[in-house]
């Protein structure tokens, strides 16, 4: 390469190399490639010289021109990418890191377990996919029984069980009701069940998958009276002290007495408003354990006796948090899991 463009080639590279900023860069640019930059000024000699050596000059001034161009593009990308040194603007605002939190349908369980803990109740776990013995048939619903219609259930395909059945996906928390007597064998018996349940529904106010809480007292003695005791303290505790519950006369095939769970409207704390009408809203189910289900459970009813109630853990949310529709809950729609 001819002495003259090299010269100007070493100065341009070392310039580029030491060039620090994009401001930088582009005087660089400039003092090379503007109107009296020095390889314009090179280029505009070839005017001068021989016309034996011009092919020469012009091959020699053109490589290092993309030489030169090729310095630039590596230099910057170097200054963009902080150059190994990254820049730390310590005047700019902090990012705060996103901290998540527990599912609404978590922090209501939490809460549940906190509340009946206090009272004794202790947190249990039974089978999701449960025989058919625990789902139904222990429970006073022997096979084809029309009040099994009212748990619209999906069955899975399993090997039958000579004794206990074709396995379900449980469709209540009761079936742990059994299993906790058979399990304890001396009462008394404070029993928490939660866990998901799964029946065929789905709308506003039903989601396929859902969760039940159930609560099961066995022990001698045990009345009417300590039921409505145990549901006024929850709903005093989980609604807000101006709550109350009401038992309205209801059926179920593994409690006698049985009953719906009320509690007094939270817009208008029972004197009836548009929301609720009458003053109440509905809860879910209770009654004291059938003598049936007792000695399903290996117990004598002439000696024990108990309560239970159970119902849906997303049901209890909506009607606190005011939830419109409970598939929001399953939708993951983080816009709507973060006001929680
Ligand atoms: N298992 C019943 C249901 O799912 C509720 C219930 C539980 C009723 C315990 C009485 C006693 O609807």
């Amino acid at each position: 390469m001819l002495t003259q463009v090299q010269n100007v080639l070493e100065a341009a590279q070392e310039a580029i190399k030491t060039a620090s900023s994009q401001e930088q860069l582009e005087k660089n640019y400039i003092d090379l490639f503007g109107k009296k930059g020095k390889f314009t000024e090179l280029s505009k000699s070839i005017s001068k010289i021989p016309s034996e050596q011009k092919a020469e000059f012009g091959k020699s001034l053109n490589q290092a021109k993309q030489q030169i161009l090729a310095g630039f593009e590596k230099q910057k990308k170097e200054i963009l990418s902080g150059g190994g040194k990254q820049k730390i603007d310590i005047t700019a605002p902090g990012k705060r890191p996103q901290i998540g939190h527990l599912h609404l349908v978590s922090q209501a369980i939490d809460e549940i377990v906190d509340i009946f803990k206090r009272i004794g109740f202790s947190l249990k776990s039974y089978p999701e996919v449960d025989w058919d013995w625990y789902a139904f048939e222990s429970l006073n619903m022997p096979k084809d029984h029309p009040a099994r219609d009212e748990w619209e259930t999906f069955f899975v395909k399993s090997k039958r069980h000579a004794t206990l059945g074709n396995q379900v996906l449980t469709p209540h928390t009761s079936n742990g009701q059994v299993r906790e007597m058979k399990r304890v064998k001396n009462p008394p018996i404070r029993m928490l069940n939660i866990s998901r349940c799964y029946r065929r529904q789905v709308d506003v106010s039903h989601t396929p998958m859902f969760h039940q809480f159930e609560g099961m007292l066995i022990d001698k003695n045990v009345a009417i009276s300590n039921l409505k005791g145990t549901l006024d303290y929850f709903a005093r505790k989980f609604f807000g002290k101006e709550r109350k519950s009401r038992l309205r006369p209801h059926h179920f095939r593994f409690t006698e007495p049985s009953f719906e769970v009320d509690v007094t409207c939270g817009v208008c704390l029972g004197h009836g408003c548009r929301f609720c009408k009458s003053g109440w809203v509905e809860l879910g189910g209770a009654g004291m354990v059938h003598p049936n289900v007792i000695k399903a459970g290996g117990l004598d009813p002439k000696k024990y006796t108990g309560f239970a109630f159970g119902w849906g853990v997303e049901r209890t949310i909506a009607m606190r948090t005011e939830i419109g529709d409970i598939r929001l809950l399953f939708q993951n729609d983080i816009r709507f899991l973060e006001q929680f």
